[in-house]
This record gives C-alpha cells, sequence and structure tokens, in this order.
C-alpha cells in the first residue's frame, strides 16, 4: 500500500502540521506577519521560541496592517472595532447581555458596562479578561463603568442572593467543582463588596449570566445610541488620540506586525 508522504514528517500532530502549512502560507507573503510570544505560549516552549525561517530575497517582515484581516478605517470608531476585530460570538454574547439589561430595566450607564464588559475576551486578552477590558476603556467611558468592568472578573465567581446570582453553573462545568478562585481574586471581591459600585459591578454578572442564548440574534444597530452616549470617540480615531492605552487599540488593530 502506498502512503501519502506528509510534508511535515511522519510524527507531527496535526496542530503541528497547521503551524508548518501555516509558516509556510507566511513565507509566501511579501511582508511576513509575526506572531507574539503569547500567541503561541503553551503550545511552543517559550524558552525554544519559534524558529523563523530566513527571509527570502525581497521579502520583509510586516509592520502595519495584516492583509489577511479585514482593513480598519484611517480613524477607528470603537463600532470598527466591534466589526472588524471582535469574534462574533463575543460581541453576540456582549449585545445579549446588553439587551437583556435594557430589557431588565437597568439604567443606560449599566447597559453599555454589559456592552463593554467583555471586550477583552471578544477581541484582545482572555486571562484576567476584566482588568485588560477596563484598562482598555477607561479613558473613554464614565469612571464608574471601568470600575465596575474590571471587578466583574472577581464577583462573577461569588454568589449575591439579594440579587438572585448564584455561582455560575456554567463555571462548575467550565472549571470543576473544586475551583477556587486565586487569592487575588478573593482580595478584589472583598475591596469590592465595600465600594460605593459595588452593585454596578454585580449587575453586569446578573445580565451575563442568563445571556447565552444561541437561538437570539440582537443587532450592533440596536445598540450603536448607548456607545454614542456613553464611548467619547477620541477625533484622532482609537489608537492615535496619544492616551495611555492607545497602543492597545493599535495592537488590536495590527497584531501581527513585527514591533
Ligand atoms: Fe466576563
Ligand atoms: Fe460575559
Amino acid at each position: 500500500m502506498t502512503q501519502t508522504a506528509n510534508p511535515a514528517g511522519p510524527n507531527k500532530s496535526i496542530s503541528e502540521r497547521a503551524d508548518e502549512l501555516e509558516e509556510q502560507m507566511m513565507q509566501t507573503l511579501d511582508r511576513v506577519p509575526s506572531k507574539s510570544p503569547l500567541y503561541t505560549m503553551g503550545e511552543i516552549d517559550p524558552r525554544v521560541g519559534m524558529v523563523r525561517p530566513p527571509l527570502k530575497p525581497g521579502q520583509h517582515m510586516l509592520q502595519g496592517p495584516d492583509p489577511r484581516l479585514p482593513a480598519m478605517p484611517a480613524k477607528p470608531r470603537i463600532l470598527d472595532f466591534y466589526r472588524l476585530r471582535l469574534r462574533q460570538g463575543g460581541v453576540q454574547h456582549l449585545l445579549q447581555s446588553a439587551n437583556l439589561a435594557r430589557k431588565n430595566g437597568f439604567p443606560d450607564k449599566v447597559v453599555a458596562a454589559c456592552l463593554l464588559h467583555d471586550i477583552a475576551v471578544a477581541g484582545f486578552i482572555q486571562a484576567d479578561h476584566g482588568y485588560w477590558g477596563a484598562q482598555l476603556i477607561e479613558p473613554y467611558v464614565d469612571e464608574e463603568i471601568s470600575w465596575a468592568i474590571r471587578y466583574h472578573q472577581a464577583l462573577r465567581f461569588y454568589p449575591d442572593e439579594s440579587v438572585g446570582y448564584p455561582y455560575p453553573e456554567q463555571y462548575i462545568r467550565n472549571f470543576g467543582a473544586d475551583y477556587k478562585p486565586e487569592p487575588y481574586i478573593e482580595q478584589a471581591y472583598r475591596e469590592a463588596l465595600k465600594h460605593k459600585w459595588y452593585m454596578t459591578s454585580r449587575q453586569i454578572c446578573v445580565n451575563d449570566l442568563y445571556s447565552f442564548d444561541p437561538n437570539v440574534s440582537v443587532q450592533l444597530e440596536d445598540f450603536e445610541d448607548v456607545l454614542g452616549r456613553n464611548f467619547r470617540q477620541p477625533e484622532e480615531g482609537l489608537g492615535f488620540d496619544g492616551s495611555p492605552v492607545a497602543h492597545m487599540w493599535r495592537t488590536l488593530m495590527w497584531p501581527t506586525r513585527m514591533l
């Protein structure tokens, strides 16, 4: 029996082969995109790193937009990121949470917080997403909104019966019945309990929990007004306003540039 030759070698796993094919594909572009260590950590030993084949004559490293991603406008607005950079499943989760908050009659600020609460999961970094998400939007929203998003990271692991928030069933499935949040999460929870904005953050959790419905589809257009009222769009565009987080938006826009 003839065996089809595996170009990646006989002992490679599917993911190793996929990586090699992607690497080959990158090598065919004029500008070679880079993968930051964070993209491959856990799959590639960070102490070894990625071995990149040498550039071919005339080929350069990518320093700007990645042609494999949808092009962003010159002055990107928050809605451009929702449409062109965030994962669509994540966007739907944000929209459904905001929709529920609005249906439940929560104030506009809470609806906005729900609409933004998992922006890091949807488009940036999942680990410690509450902190990353809060930081990303901090210069552009009311302090109460970013505070609530930062602390929902911790609050979601702790029930509050006064508002009918139990420990999420889904977390037992996701993390195991014996999962205990780390001390820094516990510490943040204790801080939040004493804070004047505790309930705003808690309301994110309340509207978060029941909002994973694959049969409901909410449109971004329905919430443009909420973003318009609660997110101060910089005139220069996100990434170009010189704010302390401008680089985070640029990284989201151009995630594969070399430096
Ligand atoms: Fe979250
Ligand atoms: Fe969420």
